[in-house]
């Protein structure tokens, strides 16, 4: 059994990135579990804390928890054309300290959602440049982001079956990379 963390970065109520991973965590094929890994509660980065051996009791469950998973997948929406801080933030906390990067090696696909018709391709293409950096081994194509997403939802923001299967191809195609690369 693969276990996948999917972190999201958005907390926002009726957020469309919690309810795309919500459908793409069900979609994936049989062998891989998926988990949401709580970020919301991570205080801002602070290598004051590692220095000072006083590391934040949700900072310590997080990096943990990374530790313990296959692969991951991060859903973002896209702010002012880039990474929302709440995902970089749990990005940043689990590559440091120096040297101990939990993100290393882990296979990763990336999804960005919009309501706007680019797809949130600019915090796709950041967030992929970020982890790459990481040494994180990226899912190349099929290029998974998606635009336009309220076409999806009804008037009580409730996710249609519609971006199904296209989310199904996402989930087999990131499962065939977890076990090529995983
Ligand atoms: C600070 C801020 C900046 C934003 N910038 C962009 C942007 O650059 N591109 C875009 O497509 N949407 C942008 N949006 C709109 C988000 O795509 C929209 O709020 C979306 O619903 C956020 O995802 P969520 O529904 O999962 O919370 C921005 C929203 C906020 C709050």
């Amino acid at each position: 059994m693969k276990k996948i963390g999917i972190l999201v970065g958005s907390a926002r109520r009726g957020s469309f990135c919690q309810a795309i991973a919500g459908r793409l965590a069900t979609l994936l094929p049989e062998g891989f579990e998926a988990d949401f890994l709580k970020i919301d509660d991570l205080a801002m980065f602070l290598q004051d804390y590692d220095d000072d051996g006083a590391v934040p009791e949700a900072w310590a469950r997080f990096r943990a928890q990374v530790r313990g998973y296959d692969a991951f997948i991060f859903v973002t929406p896209e702010y002012n054309r880039s990474v929302p801080p709440l995902l970089k933030n749990a990005v940043d906390i689990a590559s440091r300290p120096f040297g101990q990067n939990t993100w290393k090696g882990k296979p990763a696909m990336v999804l960005a959602v919009s309501p706007g018709r680019v797809g949130g391709f600019a915090a796709f293409l950041h967030l992929r440049q970020i982890l790459g950096s990481l040494n994180m081994r990226l899912l190349g194509y099929p290029e998974t982001f998606l635009g336009d997403v309220v076409t999806f939802f009804d008037e009580e923001g409730v996710l249609s079956d519609e971006p199904n299967l296209l989310l199904q191809q996402w989930a087999k195609a990131f499962a065939r990379w977890v076990e090529l690369v995983g």
